[in-house]
């Protein structure tokens, strides 16, 4: 079985897609699920889905091998960053490379960068006149939002669209082509 591990910081939305995706794939699981936020609402969705979800702290994440150490020791093939906030430190981009993805929810280069994430993407995309927005799945580097882009889907923006119309649509596109990216990558 490969195994795919999730880091989320909140509602996790794209975290339950994907476990759902895989619930049934006779060489893929979700082999757990890891937050940085005691309260994140993707909680609740493993509790429901029966995945294993682990709290890890500021210290554990960034200054120990504590992370690194659980991840190897879940035989982890992928690690999958779903609405996940923190910078991920050097030690666990060199102990999984090429195994660390992200999903951005605009086509980046743009819209991407440190404080660059949520309802501000989708905010400044309106504000700057944009005609068309999407999704960027990518490999995670030392930099935001910097490193090779592995797909990305585009959908259009309408001058009647609002920041939460926009954000609609692109999480539309994350739920339709996350799993099925994920899935290529493990084949
Ligand atoms: C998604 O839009 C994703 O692109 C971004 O954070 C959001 C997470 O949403 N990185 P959810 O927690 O999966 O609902």
């Amino acid at each position: 079985m490969k195994q795919i591990v999730i880091l989320a910081s909140g509602s996790g939305s794209n975290a339950e897609n994907i476990i759902t995706h895989f619930q049934e794939h006779p060489e893929i699981q979700v082999a757990a699920v890891l937050t940085n936020k005691k309260e994140a609402k993707v909680l609740e969705r493993c509790d429901r889905l029966q995945i294993p979800a682990f709290y890890f702290n500021h210290t554990s994440f960034r200054d120990s091998d504590t992370v690194v150490k659980f991840l190897q020791g879940l035989s982890t093939d992928l690690i999958v960053l779903a609405g996940f906030l923190w910078k991920i430190p050097e030690n666990i981009i060199s102990a999984f490379p090429n195994k660390i993805i992200n999903i951005h929810p605009a086509l980046l280069p743009k819209y991407g960068g440190k404080g660059m994430y949520g309802e501000r993407v989708h905010q400044a995309v309106k504000e700057n006149g944009e005609t068309e927005t999407g999704i960027t799945i990518h490999y995670v580097n030392e930099h935001y939002d910097e490193g090779a882009i592995i797909f990305q889907a585009k959908t259009t923006v309408n001058p009647s669209d609002d920041a939460d119309s926009i954000a609609e649509k692109v999480h539309q596109l994350e739920y339709e082509h996350f799993p099925k990216v994920i899935e290529k990558l493990l084949s």
